[in-house]
């Protein structure tokens, strides 16, 4: 897709929002992602397009490790008997997605927790490779920059020819907001939110920090853009920032803490 296509993807998918797009419930695919900071659901449509998707903050994965195995399954359980009710269909199967460092006996935890919710697992992706069913990158990067950790994935013709992850994220970018500024992580994540404008200066650092990160496993670096993904760099500055800081161009996208969870449904 090109980026102005992805960029629609994502208005459309911001869209449906615990709102549907009527479909009849035909067809539709399903995903979860299990994030550190928020579990998401999605639905696509057999057009894939973006059918529903609804979240529910919640600390049961870190960084891909399940630490709090019945409120994950609680939390997923919840978001399936709302979709369920939403799309007046119910939800039999489906994907799910661990960071590219996790190991294989990690990641079958998330598989256990969707079938603890009554769903069964029809395919578990690493988060890089579902946030590419979306983005579909030839000749670039993805650079998946979540509440605890950054995924990044390097392709060439389309090829996969890099894939890793490093700690550091959003809630590191809280522990330095919330430091500073003396407020508690709750508070600094809420001022982060409304107004990391006005704390660019003390967010820089932190942010240079992710994008060191990046630099580092963008090894080879790829032909072109990396683009950046996550809700963790979701504000003005952010993706400037860190372009500057890698010295390679950098493509943002709206609601850009939606493609993996998405791309997981496309998988
Ligand atoms: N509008 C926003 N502005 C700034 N930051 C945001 C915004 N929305 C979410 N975030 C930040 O994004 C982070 C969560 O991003 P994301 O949903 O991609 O993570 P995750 O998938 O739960 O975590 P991970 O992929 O590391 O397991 C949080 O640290 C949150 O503070
Ligand atoms: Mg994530």
């Amino acid at each position: 897709m090109t980026d102005l296509e992805v960029d629609e993807y994502l208005e459309q998918a911001a869209a449906v929002y615990r709102n549907p797009r009527p479909t009849g419930g035909a067809d539709l695919r399903f995903g979860v992602d299990l994030g550190t900071a928020t579990v998401v659901l999605t639905a696509v449509g057999a057009d894939r397009r973006p059918v529903y998707y609804d979240q529910i903050p919640a600390e049961v994965v870190r960084d891909g490790v399940v630490v709090d195995f019945a409120a994950a399954v609680a939390v997923v359980r919840d978001l399936s008997a709302r979709a369920e009710a939403a799309l007046c269909s119910p939800i039999n199967e489906a994907a799910t997605a661990y960071p590219p460092g996790v190991g294989e006996a990690e990641s079958r935890a998330c598989r256990f927790v969707l079938e603890q919710a009554g769903i069964e697992c029809r395919k578990i992706i690493d988060e890089v490779g579902a946030a590419q069913e979306l983005l579909q990158v030839r000749d670039g990067a993805i650079a998946d920059v979540g509440g605890g950790s950054s995924g990044v994935g390097v392709y060439r013709d389309g090829k996969l020819v890099s894939l890793a992850d490093r700690p550091g994220g959003g809630h590191h970018l809280n522990l330095i907001l919330a430091g500073a500024l003396s407020v508690d992580v709750a508070e600094a994540e809420v001022l982060k939110r409304t107004a990391a404008g006005d704390h660019l200066s003390i967010l820089t650092p932190g942010i240079e920090r992710v994008a060191d990160n990046i630099r580092r496993l963008m090894e080879p670096l790829p032909g072109g853009p990396v683009h950046l993904i996550g809700g963790a760099l979701m504000y003005p500055g952010a993706g400037r920032i860190v372009s500057r800081y890698v010295g390679h161009p950098v493509a943002e996208h709206p609601h850009a803490l939606l493609v993996t969870p998405f791309g997981i449904a496309l998988s």
